[in-house]
């Protein structure tokens, strides 16, 4: 597909975690036959466009984000031409393909790596970041990794520590290092040629450690330490120009944000970065923090920073993230009703949406009863870290399971055969039980799914440029559960309410009239006259006020 400049405005995209989506020959492992066979579900509920999780040969230590060789696909995945068949039948369909790019880190496994570690004199001996320990031996510095543990592990051949800000199988790429920047540019333009539309770019605000002439660090988490360097937006400048910016190829950064200047250097036009950028915040952060009052300032400070001049991503979930509905909204009494709202929420915002795979069934976290049944390396050393503070292991458990990644992993729930219709092998990690309930295909014969309810969204955004283009302005008061703002384009005005509560809320605007203003909500009657919406447990609507 040829591109225009600012064709990124326009779309859904719509994220695959490959392993866990559709499994395509029957081993347990979601793959890219299953998600060929699911193109056009993905047609049907519209999105223009899929970011597929890391394909890459990989032994997996990071689910995929641990890459030993970019110019190939993970045999488990597939091969290169099922891929092939994937691009060309997405293509058919008008929808674009991403793909994740991981070019902080590699895997160890990685030959450059493989090579890096034998000596201090070989071709790929600055491909990493290798220091001497200090005097007693010790590491380089007190950086831990994100993962848990330091930041440093020790090669006896080279006699050094080499750097991981990740687990200890992904060690950092040394971008400081020509040679190695043009080999990474060269996969990228490898996958240029083979007809991909654009990138989603992994971990990227830590390209430029920092380290040189520094060693007494007072953050002790590598990736706080050194987040956002003016060494990482060089390096993102040149890759853009020498990659994604000739043919517009649509480039979204997964970046650290800290204030608005961070996420204007990423984003806007002006600093040639990306097209867009999105925010990582740890699940447990976002867990502790979130609500709905922190969402509204948040909303109206992103928007200040950036309406002149930057595009950023929406979305609530990911595969880092627990599950919307479970987080954000209420995933027992109030599940369709809330799952409905936050769908809401992130297509009428500004900026383009993203939709996690399962969201628009309104997926839920698992449970599952020990922590032997978690996949995710990060659950497990937040599970084994607890334990050594003291925690009990009941405690660790229960802790563990409201952050995990694996919340969101889960297989697809395609139908109520069993395993969910994902596989006709036990899945690599086990089924959500509530996928009885909760499933593709009974949702699509239901016309008030949430399934439904994204499409819909979906297509009012393809029809009415003011959910793209429009002016945004919250109107609702600073405290309580109700977050409400118009959009407004040219003669257009649309009102959009939701609340986020059980409790039943009243809204005020002078522009409500009655009813009949209503585009779309998740009630089948919406109650709202003379100035007055009565909001019931996580209604939503959209209203056109002018
Ligand atoms: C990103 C990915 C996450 C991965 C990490 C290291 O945050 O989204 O899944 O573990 O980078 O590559
Ligand atoms: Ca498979």
């Amino acid at each position: 597909m040829r591109h225009e400049k600012d064709w990124y405005k326009e779309l859904v995209i719509y994220q695959i975690y490959l392993r866990s989506f559709k499994d395509g020959n029957g081993d347990g492992i979601g793959d890219l036959k299953g998600m060929i066979e699911k193109l056009d579900y993905l047609n049907e509920l519209g999105v223009n466009a899929v970011w597929m999780s890391p394909v890459y040969a990989s032994p997996n230590v990071d689910n995929g984000y641990d890459i030993s060789d970019y110019f190939s696909i993970m045999e488990e995945f597939g091969t290169m031409q099922d891929w092939e068949i994937f691009r060309d039948e997405a293509h058919a369909r008008g929808i674009a393909v991403i793909m994740d790019l991981v070019l902080n880190h590699t895997s160890d496994q990685h030959v450059w790596f493989q090579e890096s570690k034998k000596s201090r004199e070989n071709p790929y001996s600055d491909f990493y970041i290798w220091k001497d320990p200090v005097s007693d031996g010790g590491a380089p510095n007190v950086w831990m990794s994100v993962f848990g543990g330091s930041a440093w592990e020790y090669v006896p051949e080279r006699k050094q520590y080499y750097l991981h800000l990740f687990a200890k199988e992904q060690p950092d790429l040394n971008w400081d290092c020509l040679e190695a920047r043009q080999k990474i540019f060269d996969i990228i333009r490898f996958w240029n040629e083979k007809g991909v539309d654009g990138y989603r770019v992994d971990a990227i605000s830590y390209l430029d450690k920092g380290l040189d002439g520094r060693a007494d660090f007072q953050e002790k988490i590598g990736t706080v330490a050194c987040v956002n360097l003016e060494g990482t937006h060089r390096y993102i400048r040149e890759m853009a120009a020498e990659t994604f910016a000739p043919d517009h190829l649509m480039s979204v950064g997964e970046v650290n944000i800290n204030h608005e200047q961070d996420a204007r250097n990423y984003s806007s036009a002006k600093s040639s970065e990306f097209n867009m950028a999105i925010p990582f915040v740890l699940p447990i952060v976002e867990i502790q923090t979130w609500s709905p009052e922190k969402m509204k300032r948040d909303l109206e400070k992103d928007y200040q920073a950036l309406k002149e001049d930057g595009w950023w991503a929406r979305f609530l979930s990911n595969h880092d993230k627990p599950r919307q509905v479970s987080l954000y909204g209420n995933d027992g009494l109030y599940w369709k009703e809330s799952a409905k709202m936050l769908a809401c929420y992130i297509h009428t915002l500004p900026r383009t949406p993203f939709v996690y795979q399962g969201e628009e069934l309104g997926m839920t976290n698992v449970q599952y009863d020990s922590i032997e049944e978690y996949d995710d390396i990060d659950t497990k050393n937040y599970y084994m870290s607890m334990l050594s503070n003291g925690a009990s292991k009941e405690d660790a458990l229960a802790e563990s399971q409201s952050i995990s990644r694996d919340n969101s992993r889960t297989p697809m729930q395609w139908d109520d055969s069993a395993y969910a219709g994902f596989s006709t092998h036990k899945p690599w990690l086990g089924v959500n039980p509530n996928y009885v309930k909760i499933n593709a295909a009974n949702q699509m014969q239901d016309d008030t799914s949430v399934f439904r309810f994204y499409q819909k969204l979906i297509r009012l955004r393809k029809e009415n440029p003011v959910m793209i283009h429009g002016h945004f302005a919250l109107c609702c008061s600073k405290e309580g559960p109700v977050i409400a703002y118009t959009r407004s384009l040219e003669e257009v005005t649309w009102l959009i309410i939701h609340n986020f509560s059980e409790e039943e809320q009243s809204f005020e605007h002078e522009k409500i009239q009655s009813a009949e203003q209503v585009i779309l909500s998740n009630y089948d009657e919406v109650k709202m006259e003379n100035g007055q919406a009565k909001l019931r447990a996580y209604e939503t609507l959209i209203a056109r006020i002018e």
